[in-house]
């Protein structure tokens, strides 16, 4: 009964896909036709919106970008009577209008920064971490440096980051990294970043090659502050002893951001 019915299927299959080829073609109604025509209008009239909407984009972006290049110098502030002049002039000022700019108009051009890198020597006072400011890769402009101490001298916005290396293979300890300012404003040093850990040996299994391996921690700290003209910028770091030496491991930093 079963070989029966199987036998038969092939002969059943074969009919239906020969009737297949005899069908004659299914003429589409009229209205669908219409429809499909119109679909493809539609689309074809969202692809131009989307065109023309990019022009305008890229036409606006170009212009917001002419404006804030060229709204702090003065020669930019008569732009809205003269728009195609503006790019114009901005390509003739020379070195020459810049250095006789007063300094606020200076300060466009030359934003404080500085980069400080790790001490041979990193120990100071009070757990304050002394750093090279010449020579290297240190720099410092329109910011000064004095036993452990970044001075601001422009005030503004700045970018400031710091980070630290440090050795704590010991039974445990704590560990504090910490990014202070002092402010003529105030008499105690206020704290603008912090990291903490607290630290205890880790029982590795027993391996010849690395008895004594060191237990580094590493900590970044980076963040957006105010600063006046005359603010100390530290870091301090709890058991400083610990500090792992050298210019790359440790280092901190600060550039304006605004104005
Ligand atoms: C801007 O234009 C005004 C008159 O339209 C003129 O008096 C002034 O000097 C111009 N300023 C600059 C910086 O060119
Ligand atoms: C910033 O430093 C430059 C030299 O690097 C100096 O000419 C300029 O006067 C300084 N600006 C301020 C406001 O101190
Ligand atoms: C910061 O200010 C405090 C309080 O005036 C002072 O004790 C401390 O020595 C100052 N720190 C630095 C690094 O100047």
């Amino acid at each position: 009964m079963a070989e029966g019915g199987v036998g038969t299927s092939p002969q059943v299959f074969v009919v239906d896909s020969q009737a297949s080829y005899t069908m004659p073609r299914e003429e589409k109604p009229r209205w669908a036709r219409g429809s499909q025509n119109l679909l493809l209008l539609l689309v074809g009239l969202a692809m131009l919106g989307l065109v023309v909407e990019g022009y305008f984009i890229s036409n606006l972006y170009k212009k917001t970008e002419e404006f804030s290049i060229c709204r702090s110098h003065p020669f930019c502030q008569n732009m809205s009577d003269s728009k195609n002049k503006g790019g114009f002039i901005m390509t003739q000022i020379g070195s020459n209008e810049i250095s006789n700019m007063s300094p606020t108009q200076a300060q466009v051009h030359k934003r404080p920064f500085a980069h400080l890198m790790g001490s041979s020597n990193p120990v100071g006072e009070k757990d304050v971490v002394q750093w090279v400011n010449k020579g290297g890769e240190a720099i410092t402009q329109n910011m000064s440096y004095d036993k452990g101490r970044l001075l601001v001298e422009i005030e503004g916005f700045y970018y400031l980051y710091s980070k630290v290396q440090l050795n704590a293979a010991e039974d445990c300890s704590l560990i504090q990294h910490k990014v202070m300012k002092n402010t003529s404003a105030y008499d105690q040093s206020i704290e603008l970043m912090k990291s903490k850990s607290f630290r205890c040996k880790t029982q590795k299994p027993v391996n010849p090659k690395n008895v004594d391996a060191e237990d580094l921690w590493n900590s970044f700290l980076a963040g957006i502050f105010h600063f006046q003209s005359g603010d100390e910028i530290f870091v301090t770091l709890e058991n400083i002893k610990k500090i792992r030496s050298g210019s790359t491991y440790n280092f901190m930093g600060a550039f304006m951001i605004f104005p």
